[in-house]
């Protein structure tokens, strides 16, 4: 039996080997046909005439261009009938190579999910692993071959508007959900419902000093390697199938210029077989950026540093040619981007049939299909973190879950009635697309739940942003005559996203004076806080009762809103991101040193590391999360207090589900190593998992101490572990340490 078995593994192995054999050979045999022209049409990207997402440089002729064989890809044509359009002129031309349709399918293409942020908070790495599977199988339903996601980027700073897009300041947590992504993306490439994934942005694109989009970056090697780059490399060994280079200059490179990170590091010691895209007009933006002096040099630069395809920037379809023929540009680079890229083409079967994604019937049948609004439901649920519940002065119980028996309910703010604010930034313009149809509002969620059970009172009370008051007056009197009131306010769905960075992160124009003015009427109140990001609401989150945090999340924000609100979902979202107490904590993150002059306590000032107006803490933490139950922690055992190298621990540990309702906890493993060669962070995310208990039920979990999450990098960028003494530390944030324990690595 054993011996069948293994001789089919070798067929099977044999048979992929062969297979790639012969793309190999396909793609050989095609660029010895291609003329230089067309080898460079091949590397060229437009956009298309659906929703331009960045400044469009120039606008050839692109029909004339696609007939001629200049253009090898396209971003922003949606749809099967409008990607067939343009194939069909690519068959026109002489070669026949289909064209790529990429596309920012950043969270769902019709069904939208939450933000990619606010997924993050689900800890759920199966659930967003099947939101990108979802994400693809409607896009690639709809024509489109290639997704610029899953964003990887760490960011330690809000105010930075693209943190909506990655999965947070954790470089553990990011590597996982990096991972999830990739392999929901694509599935197994070439089969109908994947796409290909574009890990984004190479590299450290998420430290842009002072948060300000597009800003340089400048950090150390160790810093880039421990902190920034694995999430990348989470993602390559996911299978992704292209990486997109970043608009940032990286201590003084333009990335996209950057043949360390992209020759050096991804090509180089990863191994990387597939092909890098530049970011839009990146290459042309080397010229600003005072590091070449024009287009020529700006291509030559790009190309020379392993960037392989040009989105927007008309450096390579005007000036390869010449590199070239000026012997500047060795055609062997050339080749070997397009024959990256051409890979890919034949790998996702465009040369058997350049149609295969444009099916009217399938995309129709993807596009509506029930099961993918159950997914986005489930995951906008899992996203929600419940900040704060506590009883409202004068009463017994906490305010949320709102009971079901509850006679008069007000919803009040800005962004109760509203659809499209839900969608959040990067969602998918669809054109056919019927937002009123399409996008639960809060309030439809609301009354789908409640149905003729209560009364339910609105008001708008006033605007996200300008400073009238005029309709407060309405919605304090709406207040007055509810039991209980639910608030809806925040950011506009624009506010934080690319190019959308803020210096302010308070809650925007007069929205925190309208839930001052609801406070005092002495209701119940519970605030949902609808962003893009960590903001600031000191005074609401110290006064008001009930808060949670619902970002943007998707087409069935209104129902899974209100699924939270009413305890038919119990929340279990926890922070993927520290929300600072001011701005000038800024960048703020969990996992810093412990600097020489560590305070003893918050209130420490005097020759500490510490600020004299205000605490070193977050105002809410890394990790951080409620549930309308509690969960205990005890029995931590350590199967071995001292190891060597080569052995692992086993971490036991019981959680009980100590309170009256079933809820999902996320344990986190965080280990601290004591003493290093370079001084390490006072506390590190490891592991985590997330369990699900009955009232009254305790579960016994484990997690596996191994080498790997005792190493880092050291002062000569080798992975190593050192030996000495670690905390293990167990904890339902990374402020809310519950077990500890210490082990020592010995010779
Ligand atoms: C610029 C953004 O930085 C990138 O993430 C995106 O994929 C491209 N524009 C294409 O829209």
């Amino acid at each position: 039996m054993k011996k069948i078995v293994t001789t089919a593994l070798l067929l099977t192995c044999f048979f992929a080997f062969s297979q790639q054999k012969t793309i190999d050979q396909k793609v050989d045999a095609l660029l010895k046909r291609m003329t230089l022209e067309e080898k460079i049409g091949q590397l060229n990207q437009y956009t298309g005439d659906n929703a331009a997402t960045g400044p469009v440089t120039i606008n050839p002729n692109k029909q004339s261009e696609i007939k001629a064989g200049l253009i090898g890809s396209m971003l922003n044509v949606l749809g099967t009938q409008h990607t067939r359009q343009y194939q069909e002129l690519a068959m026109q031309s002489r070669l026949k190579i289909p064209l790529l349709f990429g596309q920012d399918v950043i969270h769902g293409y019709k069904t939208t999910f939450p933000l990619p942020l606010a997924e993050a908070a689900s800890w759920d790495l199966d659930a967003m692993e099947l939101s990108a599977r979802i994400a693809a199988t409607e896009a690639s339903a709809s024509g489109i071959h290639w997704t610029f996601a899953p964003m990887v980027d760490i960011s330690r700073d809000p105010r930075w508007g693209r943190v909506m897009e990655g999965a947070g300041e954790d470089t553990y947590l990011g590597s996982k959900i990096a991972y999830a992504r990739v392999k929901g993306f694509q599935g197994k490439l070439g089969d109908l419902n994947s796409v290909m994934a574009c890990v984004k942005h190479f590299a450290a694109y998420g430290a842009a000093v002072g948060g300000r989009d597009y800003n340089s970056v400048d950090m150390s090697e160790r810093m880039l390697w421990e902190t920034y780059l694995p999430p990348f490399k989470a993602a390559l060994d996911a299978g992704a199938a292209t990486f997109m280079n970043s608009f940032n200059d990286l201590n003084g490179i333009p990335a996209t210029g950057n043949k360390y990170l992209q020759r050096d590091i991804l090509k180089g010691k990863w191994n990387f077989k597939g092909f890098v895209v530049s970011d839009w007009g990146s290459i042309g933006e080397m010229i600003n950026h005072g590091y070449v002096k024009d287009s020529k040099e700006a291509a030559l630069a790009a190309i020379t540093a392993g960037s392989d395809m040009d989105m927007e920037s008309n450096a390579y379809r005007y000036n390869l040619a010449q590199l070239v023929k000026e012997k500047k540009v060795p055609i062997g680079l050339i080749d070997d981007a397009v024959k990256r890229i051409l890979r890919k083409k034949f790998e996702l079967g465009l040369f058997e049939d350049p149609y295969k994604y444009s099916n009217p019937e399938r995309e129709q049948a993807a596009l509506n299909n029930p099961e993918h609004r159950k997914a986005a439901r489930e995951i906008a649920a899992k996203s929600i973190v419940l900040l704060k519940n506590v009883s409202p002065p004068g009463r017994e119980k906490s305010v949320l879950p709102i009971s079901k028996q509850t006679k008069t309910i007000a919803f009040i703010g800005p962004l109760v009635k509203e659809r499209k604010q839900n969608m959040g930034f990067w969602s998918v313009e669809l054109p056919e697309v019927d937002y009123d149809k399409h996008v639960i509002s809060q309030w439809e969620g609301l009354q789908n739940k409640i149905g003729n059970t209560a009364k339910l009172l609105y008001a708008k009370g006033c605007e996200i942003e300008g400073d009238n008051i005029d309709g407060f007056a309405e919605a304090i009197a709406v207040a007055n005559q509810a039991d209980v009131v639910i608030l809806s306010i925040g950011e506009r769905r624009d506010m934080s996203g690319e190019a959308k960075s803020r210096s302010n992160l308070r809650l925007p124009g007069v929205q925190e004076e309208l839930i001052k003015a609801i406070q005092a009427t002495g209701k119940p109140v519970v605030v949902l806080i609808n962003a893009g990001r960590p903001l600031i609401f000191n005074w609401t989150a110290d006064n008001v009762p009930a808060i949670l945090y619902t970002w943007w999340l998707g087409s069935e924000a209104g129902n899974a809103i209100a699924d939270v609100l009413f305890g038919d979902y119990n929340p279990s979202g926890k922070l993927p991101m520290s929300f600072p107490r001011e701005e000038g904590q800024i960048p703020i993150y969990y996992n810093h040193f412990n600097t020489g002059r560590p305070a003893k306590n918050e209130n420490e000032t005097n020759y500490v590391s510490a600020y004299t107006d205000l605490k070193n803490s977050p105002k809410f933490p890394f990790g951080y999360g409620l549930s309308y139950t509690t969960f205990e922690y005890s029995n931590l055992k350590l199967s071995k207090n001292k190891i060597k190298n080569t052995e692992k621990i086993t971490v036991t540990l019981n959680v009980t589900n100590s309170g009256k309702v079933a809820g999902e906890e996320v344990v986190q493993l965080y280990l601290r190593d004591k003493v290093g060669s370079v001084v390490r962070p006072i506390i590190e995310l490891k592991d985590f998992q997330n369990i699900k208990l009955n009232a009254g039920e305790t579960k016994t979990i484990q997690f596996i101490i191994d080498k790997e999450k005792l190493s880092f990098y050291n002062a000569n960028l080798q992975w190593v572990a050192e030996l000495g003494d670690f905390d293990v530390m167990i904890g339902s944030s990374s402020a809310d340490i519950r077990l500890r324990d210490s082990f020592e690595l010995m010779n």
